[in-house]
């Protein structure tokens, strides 16, 4: 699970500039990019300081922070492009979007191009692949966010595993079934957690081996009577085509390298072997995690993760039909179901357990992170809110499956 905080916020470290010149030039790209006239600019802006922003600012904003990745000259002159872009659309109402200081003098040399001709910088000499999503980032960025991955949940296994089995547990049957887990299955349930999936492919009948490379996961997992043992999602440590299914809650969007894991799946299950995957859907789906995003972000604290993977990109269905492009029957189902809590013990629940949120949070002042946590509530008590102050939140997962070849 780590769908909380968008990646925007973290964009923001790698730009030479100053933060309201970045957001005055995100803001701007962004508007270009949604070709949103001055009075929507104007409405975005305003929600996205409310920290209410719709998906479909907050998308473009992801967007647009890949062009940001720029120097501060850069940024100037790009700013000055995308502000020409943007008059015909204005009223004359005073909304137009605000505007980076600098100036550069036409005609500007064009910031994407030069970008495009040259590996980014930090990183000379070596080739930037594509993600899925378009994003890019080095190598050496994918192996440091894996290492902080791996890190991160050897402190949060304890948190995760008392509270957010609550939510998670509640996808495990459309899971075990999409992968057709019964008895006698031999099932392997990667990036295990505290053993929520293996367990019940276990209470189904099935022959169920568990991985995870978090340590005090497996430690927890191994309490619970599972089989698990520590091991890596693309090295996984099981012989060649020993599976009928292979299970994975919430564990793609934690990876860095999603395509070299998807190749150790297959060389793990038998042809014809099932693969079956959870991952959190959109936060306007899922309010049972969407909802702490906004709020966390609101604080406004950079630096707090590294840069790394859009958490959201297989919410997006094309991306999983590219992932699975080898392989037979993929499907995608959206899995609904509601979780009933607590807002205030829940807001404290993620922030313990899930990496992403739980790093900003931990950066945040103590009277900031209860300044969010009021809102948090007001917020969830406002719209799911039901008897004794508890809430019925609404949880949306994409559910990912397959049949290897
Ligand atoms: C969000 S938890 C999901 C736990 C459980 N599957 C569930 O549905 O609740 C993600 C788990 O994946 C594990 N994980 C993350 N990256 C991994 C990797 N590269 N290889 C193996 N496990 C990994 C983490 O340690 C964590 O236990």
């Amino acid at each position: 699970m780590e769908e909380p905080v968008d990646s925007w916020q973290v964009e923001y470290d790698a730009i030479d500039a100053d933060p309201a010149e970045a957001r005055a030039v995100d803001v701007a790209v962004t508007s270009a990019l949604l070709q949103a006239s001055a009075e929507t600019v104007e409405a975005y802006t305003v929600a996205a300081a409310r920290g209410e922003e719709p998906a479909q600012w907050r998308r473009a904003s992801l967007v647009s922070n890949q062009v940001l990745r720029l120097t501060a000259e850069e940024l100037r002159a790009l700013t000055e492009q995308v502000h020409d872009l943007l008059r015909p659309t204005a009223t004359g109402s005073g909304t137009t979007p605000p505007r980076a200081p600098g100036s550069c003098t036409p005609p500007c040399a064009s910031p994407l191009s030069r970008r495009a001709r040259s590996p980014r910088r930090g990183t000379p000499g070596r080739a930037r692949p594509a993600t899925l999503s378009g994003m890019t980032h080095s190598e050496s960025e994918l192996d440091a966010f894996g290492e902080w991955e791996r890190a991160a949940w050897e402190t949060r296994a304890a948190p995760y595993a008392r509270s957010l089995g609550d939510l998670t547990r509640g996808s495990v049957p459309a899971l075990l079934d999409a992968a057709r887990v019964a008895a006698g299955s031999r099932v392997l349930d990667v990036g295990t957690g505290p053993g929520f999936v293996a367990l019940a492919a276990a209470a189904r009948g099935a022959a169920v081996t568990a991985v995870d490379q978090s340590t005090a996961m497996v430690a927890i997992a191994r309490d619970a009577g599972v089989d698990a043992v520590t091991g890596s999602a693309t090295q996984l440590p099981v012989p060649h085509g020993g599976f009928d299914a292979l299970v994975a809650g919430y564990l793609l969007n934690h990876l860095p390298r999603p395509e070299a894991a998807v190749a150790e799946f297959a060389r793990v299950l038998v042809p014809g072997g099932r693969l079956a995957m959870t991952v959190w859907d959109s936060p306007d789906a899922n309010p049972s995690l969407g909802l702490v995003g906004p709020v966390v972000t609101g604080l406004g604290i950079r630096g707090a993760v590294p840069p790394g993977p859009d958490s959201q990109r297989f919410a997006d269905e094309g991306q999983v039909r590219t992932l699975l492009a080898a392989w037979q029957d993929v499907e995608v189902q959206h899995v609904r179901w509601s979780v009933e809590v607590e807002p205030g013990a829940w807001f404290d629940a993620v922030a313990d357990s899930a990496p992403r949120t739980g790093a900003v949070l931990a950066e945040a002042r103590p009277d900031q992170r209860a300044q969010a946590r009021e809102r948090y509530v007001e917020v969830a008590r406002s719209s799911y809110g039901g008897a004794g102050g508890r809430v019925e939140l609404p949880a949306g997962a994409v559910l990912l499956s397959a049949t290897r070849p």
